[in-house]
């Protein structure tokens, strides 16, 4: 069925977002069996968070996960996986060996044509990605694997148009509250019940050398303060259901602390929900190689609850 002539019977939903951060490092801890490098172990903290994330939003039983990644990064539109399958290997570029990830995945093709459709009608440019041997970005492959590491719900992969590094944060911000919005109609008419993937690192300065033993946890810690109280700042945000505010600073943070936040894929997903009113569920916070890392949720159904604990 084409994007064009879609019916839907059902009102789709967002049952959850996440903001999923993408360090490979986090899949080479988890020692999958899709992963050739093995670890001992390593950053527990974030994946612990991940796993309790998965258990609440997983129950929700959603028909389709959507992924917004940094590591997809297209110069003109916002582009989308086009092909029902995709599979390969995934290798880091910087980090090869901690990440050569074999992938096997199912694309629901069409709520992302009626996404991109929808993006269309606003005025975005887009464009559905129909190459069979285009390989996902790791971005797209490590949010997903943390939420689902069974992969037996299809995906929709969005890639993170190139604005905000060729013309202003603002700008690119700004296309991302119109795809989120248009993400959001889609969704609705489709009838599917959806968990959206926000794949960003908060603060993101980072050291440039790695210990023999990359999982040395005696090696892991943040960067510099700055960055550090940066990223308790949005997080209390979060935590306080203010992401009107957030969405107000996330350009200043961007340069002050080199956020992956620039890429555009929170602020597509705090659009697409509305921007919750709601506290949001801090899962975990920890550093990789310096940067920092929070596994967040925002679950509509806690709205009730939240505000009167808000009161
Ligand atoms: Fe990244």
């Amino acid at each position: 069925m084409s994007a064009s002539n879609y019916e839907s019977t059902g009102r789709g939903e967002i049952v959850g977002g996440v903001l999923a951060p993408h360090p490979p490092h986090i899949v080479y801890g988890e020692n999958h069996w899709r992963n050739e490098p093995k670890s001992e172990c390593g950053w527990e903290v974030l994946r612990w968070g991940y796993e309790r994330a998965r258990k609440h939003f997983l129950a929700k039983k959603p028909d389709v996960i959507l992924v917004h990644s940094p590591h997809w990064q297209t110069v003109i539109g916002h582009h989308f996986l086009g092909l029902p399958e995709f599979h390969g290997l995934s290798v880091d570029p910087i980090f090869p060996n901690l990440f050569r990830f074999k992938y096997d995945l199912k694309v629901d093709v069409e709520l992302a044509e009626m996404i991109a459709e929808e993006g269309r009608e606003m005025g975005l440019i887009t464009k559905m990605m129909r190459n069979p041997h285009f390989r996902v970005d790791y971005g797209t492959i490590v949010s997903c694997h943390m939420m689902n590491p069974e992969w037996d719900i299809p995906i929709v992969g969005i890639s993170s148009n190139n604005s905000p590094y060729y013309f202003s944060n603002e700008m690119g911000q700004a296309q991302m509250i119109q795809l989120g919005q248009a993400t959001k109609r889609a969704i609705e008419k489709s009838g599917k019940r959806a968990v959206l993937l926000a794949s960003n690192t908060l603060s993101h300065r980072h050291f440039t050398t790695e210990p023999d033993i990359p999982e040395d946890m005696s090696r892991e810690h943040v960067y510099e303060h700055s960055g550090y109280l940066w990223d308790m700042q949005v997080i209390d945000l979060m935590r306080k259901g203010r992401t009107k505010e957030l969405i107000a600073i996330l350009p200043e943070f961007m340069d002050h602390a080199v956020s992956e936040v620039k890429a555009g894929s929170l602020a597509w997903m705090l659009s697409a929900l509305d921007f919750p009113q709601y506290p949001a569920e801090i899962y975990g916070y920890w550093t990789v190689i310096g940067t920092g890392n929070a596994v967040v949720g925002w679950d509509p159904i806690l709205r009730e609850a939240a505000v009167s604990q808000v009161v």
